[in-house]
C-alpha cells in the first residue's frame, strides 16, 4: 500500500513473500471417506497450505486413527490411509476421515488402488449443505455406490428417496421408496446400488458431506476402474454452465441433473424439461453451453477414447458460472502426465500466471465458446502443489493426470463459501479526480448499455473494465462543479445511465469529492512480476533490485530476504496532469499479508 498527494505523504507497504493473501476457500475443517475401490485401496490425502505453516490432526473413530502431519507455509504434505479405512458394501460404519486444521488449508483425497485412482477436492464443513442427489456415472451393473458423512457432533437424520434400487437392512428399495438412516458423530453409511442410483436424492436433518461415484465402472475400452467425487449440495449448484471437453476428448458424457420438478434445460440447442432427480446425458462431441431454469448439477465422466488412448475414465463436477475466484491452490501427481484447463472470460490470457511464470511459458491450447475460453495447458509429470491466479479476472479450473490405464480428474472454482465481493459501486477520490466503478450487473438490470453511462456531461462516458464501468470524474470538467474551497476542496459531480435518446435516467448516483492539498492515497502492490499500479491519475511502480546500484532488478517471486538482508526499493510516480506534483515517501512497510496489519517491518519510517 502506498498513501501520497500533491505536497505530499505517502507510506507504502511492499508486500513481499507472500502468495496472494488468504482467499477465503481455504478452511480448518473438512470430512472424508475411503469408498469401496475393487480392489483393496488406499486414501491418500494431500494437505496445501498458505502463508502459514499448519498443524493437522487426522482422525477416524474405528478402526482407531489418530495422526498430527506438520505442514510448512506455502507447502503441501500427503498423508495415506490404508484399506482399513475404506468402507465396504452397504455399511454403517465409523469410518469417516476428520481432518482439523489450526489454520486455513486446503485438503485433497485421492482412491488409489491397483491399476486405479479418482481425485476429489475435499469440501470444508461450511461448504456442506442438507439436500444432494446422487450421481453414479453410468447404467452399469451393480457397483454404483454413494456415501454419507455425518459432520456434526450430534446425531444426524438421513432420509434416502431411491432412485434405482438398494438393498439395505435386509429390505429391498426400488424408485420412489424413501428409507431413513441415522449417522452418529464420526459416523460414515455407504449405498451401494443393484442399479444406477443416479437422481437418488439425500435429505438430512444437519449438514453431511456426500460422496459419490463407481466401484468398477467399465469404460469403452476399460473394464473396471473406481470413480469417486465428492457431491456439491444442491444449494450451490448453477444455470449456466461452458463444458470444454477435456484432453481433446469427443466422447466424454455430460449429466445434467435437476433438483426441481419443472427444470427447463438448455443444452446443443435442445430444450429438456426435467423431474425432481431427473436428468439427460450428453455426449460432449465437442464445447457446449447449457443454461437451466433453476439450479443443476452437471457431473462429467472422462470415458476412454477409442483408438491410441488407454486413459482412465474419472469423475468430476462442473462448476457453473459466475466466475468466482481469481487464484487457486491445486495439487498434482509426479506419475503422470498433468494438464491443467482453465475456464476464463477474461479478454487478456497474458494476465495469468501460473506457479509464478506467465502462462505463456507453459504449452497450451485454446478452446472458444460464447465468449469463454478453456485453456488446456500441459504441466508434465510434476507433483506436488502449485497455483494459478489471474490478475483481475476470476476463472475455474480442472485438472488431471493421464496415464495408460490409470487418471485422476478433478475441478475447482464451486465453493459457495467464496462469495462475490465486488458488486457494490466504489468510488475513488483523488487530487487531480475522481474515479467511479460501477458494477456492470447494475447496468444490465438496468437494462442499459455501457455507452449509456456518462457523467453531467454527457459526452463524458464510461468505459468497460472487467465487470465494471470505470468513468473518470475530473474535477474542473465534464460537468463538475465545485461546491465549497480552502483548507479542503470540495466537488460534485453526477453518473448518470440514461435510455438512449430519451433523458430518462434509469441510474443517478451523485458523488461528492474532497480534496485536500496534502491527500493520502493506497496503493497495494500484489506480489508478481509486474509491479506498476495505475490508480487513477497516477502510475505507481515498485521495483525491487538486488544490489545498491539499482541495476540487476529482482523478477522473480517469491523472492525471500534474510533478516538483516538488503533490499533496494525504487518507488515512482507518475502524474500526467500537474508538473509541480511532489513526492514524499513517508513510510514503507514490508508485510506478509495484505490483511495482517500486526506482523509488517518498517522500511522507511517518518521520511
Ligand atoms: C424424513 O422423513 C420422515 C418421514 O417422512 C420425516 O418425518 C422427517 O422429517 C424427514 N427428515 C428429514 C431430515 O427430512
Ligand atoms: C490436444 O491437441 C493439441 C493439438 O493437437 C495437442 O497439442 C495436445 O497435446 C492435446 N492434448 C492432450 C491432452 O492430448
Ligand atoms: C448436438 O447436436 C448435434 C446435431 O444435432 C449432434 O450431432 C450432437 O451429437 C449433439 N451433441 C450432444 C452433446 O448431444
Ligand atoms: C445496446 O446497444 C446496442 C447497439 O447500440 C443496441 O442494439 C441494444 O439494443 C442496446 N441494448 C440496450 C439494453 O439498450
Ligand atoms: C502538507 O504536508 C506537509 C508534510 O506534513 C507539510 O509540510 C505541508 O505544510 C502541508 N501542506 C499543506 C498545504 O497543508
Ligand atoms: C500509466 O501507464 C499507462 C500504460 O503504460 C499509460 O498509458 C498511462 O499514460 C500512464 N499514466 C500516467 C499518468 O503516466
Amino acid at each position: 500500500m502506498a498513501r501520497g498527494g500533491v505536497t505530499v505523504k505517502k507510506e507504502c507497504l511492499v508486500l513481499l513473500l507472500i502468495g496472494l493473501l488468504s482467499t477465503g476457500y481455504a478452511q480448518k475443517h473438512f470430512i472424508t471417506v475411503l469408498m469401496e475401490n475393487y480392489s483393496p485401496a488406499s486414501l491418500q490425502l494431500y494437505f496445501t497450505t498458505f502463508d502459514e505453516a499448519a498443524s493437522v490432526i487426522v482422525s477416524v473413530s474405528d478402526p482407531q486413527f489418530n495422526q498430527r502431519v506438520f505442514v510448512e507455509r506455502m507447502s503441501t504434505s500427503t498423508l495415506t490411509l490404508d484399506s482399513k479405512y475404506m468402507i465396504t458394501g452397504n455399511q454403517l460404519s465409523s469410518k469417516a476421515v476428520i481432518v482439523t486444521s489450526d489454520v486455513d488449508i486446503s485438503v485433497f483425497a485421492f482412491n488409489v488402488a491397483a491399476n486405479t485412482v479418482d481425485s476429489s477436492p475435499v469440501l470444508s464443513i461450511d461448504e456442506l449443505g442438507t439436500e444432494y442427489f446422487v450421481f453414479t456415472a453410468s447404467p452399469g451393473p451393480s457397483e454404483s455406490q454413494f456415501a454419507v458423512a455425518s459432520a456434526v457432533g450430534h446425531t444426524t437424520f438421513v432420509n434416502v428417496s431411491v432412485s434405482g434400487s438398494i438393498t439395505y437392512n435386509g429390505k429391498f428399495y426400488t424408485s420412489g421408496d424413501t428409507f431413513s438412516v441415522s449417522l452418529e458423530p464420526q459416523q460414515a453409511i455407504q449405498f451401494q446400488g443393484s442399479s444406477d442410483l443416479t437422481g437418488t436424492r439425500v435429505i438430512t436433518s444437519a449438514p453431511v458431506a456426500v460422496f459419490s461415484g463407481h466401484k468398477c465402472f467399465k469404460g469403452p475400452s476399460t473394464t473396471c476402474d473406481i470413480l469417486f467425487e465428492q457431491l456439491y449440495p444442491v444449494e450451490s449448484w448453477g444455470r449456466t454452465f461452458t463444458v470444454f471437453p477435456l484432453a481433446n476428448h469427443t466422447g466424454d458424457i455430460i449429466d445434467i441433473m435437476a433438483a426441481e420438478t419443472g427444470t427447463i434445460v438448455k443444452a446443443n440447442e435442445t430444450e429438456y424439461v426435467l423431474l425432481q432427480g431427473g436428468h439427460v446425458q450428453l455426449t460432449l462431441q465437442k464445447s457446449c453451453v447449457v443454461t437451466a431454469s433453476k439450479p443443476v448439477m452437471i457431473s462429467y465422466s472422462f470415458q476412454d477414447r477409442q483408438g491410441f488412448y488407454r486413459y482412465d475414465p474419472f469423475l468430476l463436477s462442473v462448476p457453473p458460472n459466475p466466475l468466482r475466484r481469481e487464484y487457486y491452490k491445486f495439487v498434482t501427481d509426479a506419475f503422470y502426465q498433468n494438464y491443467i484447463m482453465i475456464v476464463s472470460d477474461a479478454s487478456s490470457v497474458s494476465e495469468f500466471y501460473l506457479n509464478h511464470k506467465p502462462l505463456d511459458q507453459y504449452m497450451f491450447t485454446t478452446k472458444e465458446m460464447n465468449g469463454f475460453k478453456g485453456l488446456e495447458v500441459w504441466l508434465g509429470k510434476v507433483g506436488g502443489q502449485h497455483e494459478i491466479y489471474h490478475t483481475y479476472s476470476p476463472f475455474l479450473v480442472y485438472v488431471y493426470g493421464l496415464e495408460t490405464d490409470v487418471s485422476y480428474g478433478y475441478s475447482l472454482g464451486q465453493e459457495t463459501k467464496y462469495e462475490e465481493e465486488k458488486n457494490s459501486p466504489v468510488l475513488n477520490c483523488f487530487p487531480h479526480g475522481a474515479e467511479f466503478h460501477l458494477p456492470l450487473s447494475l447496468v444490465s438490470e438496468a437494462n442499459l448499455n455501457v455507452s449509456d453511462i456518462h457523467l453531467e456531461d454527457p459526452m463524458c462516458k464510461g468505459t468497460l473494465e472487467g465487470k465494471f464501468v470505470v468513468i473518470n470524474i475530473p474535477i474542473n470538467r465534464c460537468g463538475s462543479y465545485i461546491l465549497s474551497e480552502g483548507e479542503k476542496t470540495v466537488y460534485s459531480n453526477t453518473v448518470y445511465g440514461t435510455v438512449a435518446e430519451s433523458g430518462v435516467h434509469r441510474i443517478e448516483v451523485p458523488l461528492k469529492c474532497e480534496m485536500a492539498a496534502n491527500e493520502s492515497l493506497e496503493w497495494s502492490f500484489h506480489p508478481q512480476i509486474t509491479d506498476v499500479v495505475s490508480q487513477g491519475h497516477y502510475n505507481v511502480s515498485l521495483k525491487l533490485y538486488k544490489t545498491a546500484a539499482f541495476a540487476d532488478p529482482i523478477t522473480t517471486f517469491p523472492y525471500e530476504v534474510d533478516l538483516h538482508g538488503w533490499l533496494y526499493v525504487e518507488f515512482e510516480v507518475q502524474a500526467d496532469e500537474d508538473e509541480s506534483l511532489q513526492i514524499l515517501v513517508e513510510s514503507c512497510k514490508a508485510s506478509s499479508s495484505l490483511q495482517d496489519q500486526e506482523k509488517n517491518y518498517n522500511v522507511i519510517q517518518q521520511g
